[in-house]
């Protein structure tokens, strides 16, 4: 068990599925855990949730001062708000393809560049101590049909993070990633509501993991509570494979 007492950790998408089950662990491991999400109410106790859109500059830094004030200070940043799309490049037009870069992508840069100066107070405290976490997904290296769009921008996510690993490592910042194969969350009721056969669909998605059933949220949560701890000190510029074995690259 990673203890995180006296953590101050922000959660971006923390109201549901991946986040939620992170931000609770964090909270239950000794952190003070906010939420920041477009729609955070309601949420179980401790944790407490700020309203951000991560596609809007002006209402992230909002919820990031506020959030720092909430907590006095932010030690962790877990950038984990995300969007899908199904599809192939005939598929999505490029109005989609700039609204998954946008919340995927910039959301990340956004939410990261609000935070830094926290983060940097925070290291100058506890050297190595603060740490970013985005959540990619193994789509960035596995090459999964119908997810062009998606893949590209989570493609994206891990190459940001190597790059912000670099940036960051001689302030004491480290910046890691986790790469989820399935995850048992809402975001895949939605998909498996919209199946013709959902049954059908959750065997297809059980069967493409080699494990042979999807991750649970509370795997993933682990992970990243793992990477944002002291105990991951030395871990920088890396992504944390959470996938029942389908490893991409
Ligand atoms: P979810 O749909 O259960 O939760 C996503 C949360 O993000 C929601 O609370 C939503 O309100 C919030 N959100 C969405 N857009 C936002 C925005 N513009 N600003 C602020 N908050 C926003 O999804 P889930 O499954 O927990 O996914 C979380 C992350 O995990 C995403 O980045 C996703 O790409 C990634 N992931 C999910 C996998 C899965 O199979 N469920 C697999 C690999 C990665």
């Amino acid at each position: 068990m990673t203890d995180l007492k006296g953590l101050k950790a922000v959660v971006t998408g923390g109201a549901s599925g991946i986040g939620l089950a992170t931000a609770r662990l964090l909270a239950e491991r000794g952190a003070d855990a906010a939420v920041l999400d477009l729609r955070p109410e309601p949420l179980p106790e401790p944790l407490c949730g700020h309203r951000a859109d991560v596609a809007d500059d002006a209402s992230v830094r909002a919820a990031v001062e506020a959030a720092a004030e909430d907590l006095g200070g932010i030690d962790v940043l877990i950038n984990n708000a995300g969007i899908g799309a199904v599809g192939t490049v005939e598929d999505n037009d490029d109005d989609e393809w700039r609204r998954l870069w946008e919340v995927n992508v910039l959301g990340i840069v956004r939410v990261s560049r609000a935070a830094l100066p926290h983060l940097r107070r925070a290291a100058a405290v506890h050297p190595g101590g603060a740490a970013i976490v985005n959540t990619c997904s193994i789509a960035a290296t596995a090459g999964l049909p119908q997810r062009a769009a998606y893949s590209a921008s989570k493609g994206a996510v891990l190459s940001l993070t190597l790059a912000m690993a670099a940036d960051h490592v001689a302030e004491g910042i480290r910046v890691n990633c986790v790469t989820p194969g399935t995850v048992d969350t809402p975001w895949v009721g939605r998909l498996l509501d919209r199946a013709a056969d959902p049954e059908a669909e959750r065997a297809a998605l059980n069967a493409r993991q080699p494990t042979g059933r999807l991750v649970t949220a509370g795997e993933v949560a682990a992970a990243i509570a793992y990477l944002a701890s002291p105990a991951a000190g030395a871990v920088t510029g890396t992504a944390l494979a959470v996938d029942g074995g389908m490893h991409g690259l």
